[in-house]
């Protein structure tokens, strides 16, 4: 098992990656707990791994409904009434186990009770793992809006077993597989190919440490924080044109990690056009994009005026559009794009596709 260190100066923690590092589960509890919660969903407390996850304390498991739908206060609400009835104390602990749903509600449940309470995550996505578990971010969806209520509470441990996910689907390893891309560009002033030839334990490891670093220089999100959201401001706006007003049907079937592969490259050729960067480096995007066996295509029916009005209606944007891009210098923060660069970039990849 690897361990990668969150640098937080007043309590840094672990994040512990490799086969079997489910079974750590009790060492990284703190000794003033008596109780913990397993919060998880249905289909997770059926995988064979599953049974091996052991506060080694009294515990209760909690189901939450799988799902982004799911992801509400709502759903909140449902899980603190819980702890309070299983008699879950303030220096107890919620032990979040699942991918970025879970960690996401349960972290923020374990933030807003007792106004702060002790949570552990094992990561059992590939997205978990390098991302969502990892950096303290917690929170819940609006009908208005993703994320939009939440909170910064930072776990004691992150736990990533790669045993866990065998029982993973393609389409979500495929999903992590689009965050991995990410990293590849966020160190340095080149990107670091050697990211792709690791080990799957390596590489989740390299990530981790990636997003440790990053999250340790910045727990806030100022700036460089910021740039991990490399790809995400086009990502974010096929997700939302995905799902147009109240409608329950999508227009298309993309998963988020997918949708990052499309806004790394999207990032790359408006990079491209700006004069930051060379045809070389945009073809090293889709070398990346390519060997991690994902598709950086727009769908081809997208609209880019309407993804031009989501990407500035994006909580990052300071009411200008905002972009994260490559440079000479390594991945920026760049703000005050000009529109017209964007629609113009959004059409030569419509004419690719
Ligand atoms: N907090 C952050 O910093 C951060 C960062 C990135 C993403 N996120 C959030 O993470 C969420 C997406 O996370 P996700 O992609 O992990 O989705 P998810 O949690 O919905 O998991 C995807 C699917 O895989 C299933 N699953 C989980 N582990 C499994 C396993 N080991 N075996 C079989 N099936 C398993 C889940 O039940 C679910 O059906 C989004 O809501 C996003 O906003 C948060």
């Amino acid at each position: 098992v690897i361990e990668v260190t969150v640098e937080l100066n007043e309590r840094p923690y672990p994040v512990l990656v490799g086969s079997g590092a489910r079974f750590g589960l009790a060492d990284v509890i703190s000794s003033s707990a008596q109780r913990a919660v397993l919060v998880t969903q249905p289909d997770l407390r059926r995988c064979d791994w599953f049974a091996d996850i052991d506060p080694k304390i009294a515990f209760d498991v909690i189901e939450i409904p799988e799902g982004e739908a799911a992801k509400n206060l709502a759903t909140v609400e449902a899980l603190v009434r819980r702890f309070v009835q299983v008699g879950l104390g303030r220096h107890d602990v919620v032990v979040a186990v699942g991918g970025g749903i879970v960690t996401d509600v349960a972290g923020f449940a374990a933030a807003s009770y007792h106004r702060g309470t002790p949570y552990v995550n094992v990561a059992t996505t590939l997205l978990g793992q390098v991302d969502a578990a990892i950096g303290g971010k917690t929170g819940v969806n609006l009908p208005e809006g993703k994320n939009l209520v939440g909170a910064f509470w930072q776990p004691d441990a992150v736990l990533c077993d790669i045993d866990t996910l065998e029982t993973l689907s393609d389409r979500e390893w495929a999903c992590g597989r689009g965050e991995i891309a990410k990293y590849a560009f966020l160190v340095g002033s080149t990107p670091e190919l050697s990211l792709l030839d690791l080990s799957i334990t390596e590489q989740v490891a390299r990530c981790a440490a990636i997003k440790a670093e990053v999250v340790a220089a910045d727990e806030r999100e100022g700036d460089r924080r910021m740039i991990l959201n490399y790809g995400h401001t086009l990502a974010h706006a096929i997700e939302a044109a995905a799902f147009p007003d109240d409608t329950s049907q999508a227009r298309w079937d993309i998963r988020h990690g997918e949708a990052v592969a499309i806004g790394l490259m999207f990032a790359a050729q408006l990079a491209r056009r700006l004069g930051r960067i060379d045809d070389d480096r945009v073809a090293l995007h889709r070398g990346v994009v390519e060997k991690l066996g994902l598709n950086g295509e727009l769908p081809a029916d997208a609209d880019a005026q309407e993804l031009l009005t989501y990407m500035t209606r994006d909580k990052k944007a300071h009411h200008d559009l905002t972009f994260v891009l490559d440079g000479s210098d390594g991945v920026q923060v760049v703000r005050g794009i000009d529109p017209a660069d964007v629609l113009a970039t959004l059409a030569d990849m419509e004419d690719r596709s």
